[in-house]
């Protein structure tokens, strides 16, 4: 889909590299273990249609993941480079990666954000997601 000079595509494995130095050029998303090659490599064979990204001059300008267990969505690490932020490819990602999951069964669609990451937070309650004060998340790394 060619969206304002952008071409809005499902992210392939030859795209992971670029796809990383975004991330790492991006305060906020908080790159982990889960982060490596081999692991997003595994992350988009088991979601090819929920993993979006934004090309621009051969370039990827916006990413996000979406996975769904087959029961609910969850949304990772949407950025947009800095240079074209405000320009709203990151509402326009968002809510393509929320249609994708839909369309995959994922009825309900949660994302996780660090809690000193106000501006994201800011632009998800201003997109009608709301924040949680029900749920604590308890996390284990496996043995
Ligand atoms: C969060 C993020 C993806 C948003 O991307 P973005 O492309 O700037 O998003 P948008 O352009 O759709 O919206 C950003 C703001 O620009 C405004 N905007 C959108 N189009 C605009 C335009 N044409 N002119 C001026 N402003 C515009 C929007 O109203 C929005 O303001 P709001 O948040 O006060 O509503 C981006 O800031 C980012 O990559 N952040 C770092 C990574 C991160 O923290 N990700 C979230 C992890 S959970």
């Amino acid at each position: 889909m060619r969206i304002k000079e952008c071409i809005l595509d499902t992210a392939l494995i030859d795209d992971i590299d670029m796809m990383r130095k975004l991330w790492e050029s991006l305060p906020g998303l908080g790159l982990g273990p889960g982060d490596d090659k081999t692991a997003i490599i595994s992350f988009i064979r088991r979601n090819p249609h929920t993993c979006l990204v934004l090309r621009k001059d051969g370039q990827i300008i916006g990413t996000v993941l979406g996975g769904f267990d087959g029961r609910r969505g969850y949304v990772y690490h949407l950025a947009v480079r800095q240079d074209y932020q405000h320009n709203g490819y990151g509402t326009l990602l968002l809510e393509n990666v929320v249609q994708a999951l839909k369309n995959e069964g994922a009825g309900k669609v949660h994302l996780l954000v660090y809690r000193n990451n106000t501006s994201a937070q800011s632009f998800y309650t201003a997109r009608g997601w709301h924040l949680r004060d029900d749920i604590n998340i308890f996390s284990r790394v496996s043995d």
